[in-house]
């Protein structure tokens, strides 16, 4: 793998502050919203529907700490008509990733005059709790990001939305999950466009590269996958980019871009605090994780003998419960990938942990990959 020091220049005006909020475009809102909640820990944060003069579309927006997810469906046929076509297409998918800007005016104006495709020119939405003002544009595939400037805004979500106080008595039985923040979110590309879309990023956003990997670094006997992480000047927005590279059989990226139909968000990654934890009590909750094979917990435990890094979580729990661990001199992480969130093989999730550890799991990409390809098998897609 590669790292990058090159940050090249700040921007002179505009700021990206974090991921904000992601928007999935479904076909049934609210049980999507219900099932985040019950299997991974989320509540009810606000909704839109028919009760609040939404006439077009419902949404359940749902929180766990600082993530957001909002899940959004159509109330009639085709309305709106590109709703409809995504949904057809897509089946359920990540739609709008919105980040926190400062400055959105300069952000957007910048974007666009570099050639960024303009889906919403900059509106602003009011309330009782002031104004948010909004613009989005295009990314890979039929993706969107949105920049979301609250600045003057102090409610909880965004305008339009009514604020749920009512809790899901369900979840009061449930254990805490503890998942805290976006930790990373990933875009696959089809066969050769992950340079165009990591540079979307670069040129329109002024993002930077981060790290990398390309397929003579990262491949199991059948299959490989080529990565760039791109990320804002700060550093805390990060955006790998995959795309396939050719092996024996059909890599887990293009099995994800046949069940898409091309481009879009296939994970998100979320960070805990304390990992054993968060996964004992998803598992609780009736969650599904990959699973990995003993000899990877054996050759693990050899190599750890040989490193200077102290693993401090128990490793027989670690193995218990399908826990990867990656690691180097100075730090490690740990991290674990849920089987897909819908009957597409298409997005999953990932929880993880950092300790002092900036990767992606690199040294895991491998038995990442034949823990899928073991799925892939089962669905008769290897
Ligand atoms: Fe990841």
């Amino acid at each position: 793998m590669t790292t990058y020091t090159d940050k090249g220049p700040k921007p002179e005006s505009g700021r990206f502050v974090s991921f904000d909020h992601v928007t999935f475009w479904v076909g049934n809102a609210k049980q999507a919203a219900s099932y985040y909640c019950t299997r991974m820990g989320f509540e009810s944060l606000a909704y839109k529907g028919l009760e609040t003069g939404s006439r077009k579309t419902a949404a359940h927006v749902v929180r766990q700490n600082k993530i957001i997810y909002v899940f959004e469906s159509m109330l009639e046929p085709f309305q709106p008509e590109d709703f409809g076509q995504h949904l057809l297409k897509h089946g359920d998918a990540a739609k709008d990733v919105a980040f926190e800007v400062v400055d959105l005016d300069a952000i957007f104006k910048r974007a666009v005059e570099r050639g960024a495709v303009v889906v919403n020119e900059p509106y602003e939405e009011t309330d009782e709790n002031g104004t948010v003002r909004m613009a989005s544009v295009k990314t890979y595939g039929d993706t969107t990001h949105t920049f979301v400037d609250r600045s003057n805004y102090k409610g909880v979500f965004l305008p339009g939305f009514k604020i749920l106080q009512d809790k899901d008595p369900l979840l009061t039985k449930l254990p805490e999950v503890g998942l805290q923040a976006i930790d990373h979110l990933v875009g696959n590309q089809p066969n050769d466009s992950m340079i165009s879309a990591a540079e979307w990023y670069e040129k329109n956003l002024m993002f930077h590269r981060f790290w990398s990997v390309d397929d003579s670094q990262i491949h199991t006997e059948f299959s490989s996958l080529r990565s760039i992480v791109v990320t804002n000047y700060e550093e805390t927005i990060k955006m790998p980019i995959n795309e396939p590279a050719n092996g024996k059989r059909k890599s887990q990226i293009q099995e994800y871009c046949d069940y898409n139909g091309g481009a879009g968000v296939q994970h998100i990654a979320m960070r805990t605090n304390d990992i054993i934890t968060s996964i004992i009590n998803l598992k609780a909750r009736g969650m599904k994780f990959l699973e990995i094979p003993a000899t990877y917990y054996k050759n693990l435990r050899n190599q750890l003998k040989n490193s200077k890094v102290e693993v401090k979580e128990n490793l027989d729990e670690i193995q218990r419960l399908h826990i990867l661990v990656d690691f180097d001199d100075n730090g490690y992480l740990l991290q674990i990938f849920t089987k897909p969130m819908q009957d597409r093989p298409t997005l999953f999730l990932e929880v993880i942990q950092r300790n002092n550890h900036q990767g992606f799991g690199a040294g895991n990409f491998k038995s990442l990959f034949e823990a899928i390809e073991a799925d892939q098998a089962n669905r008769g897609n290897l």
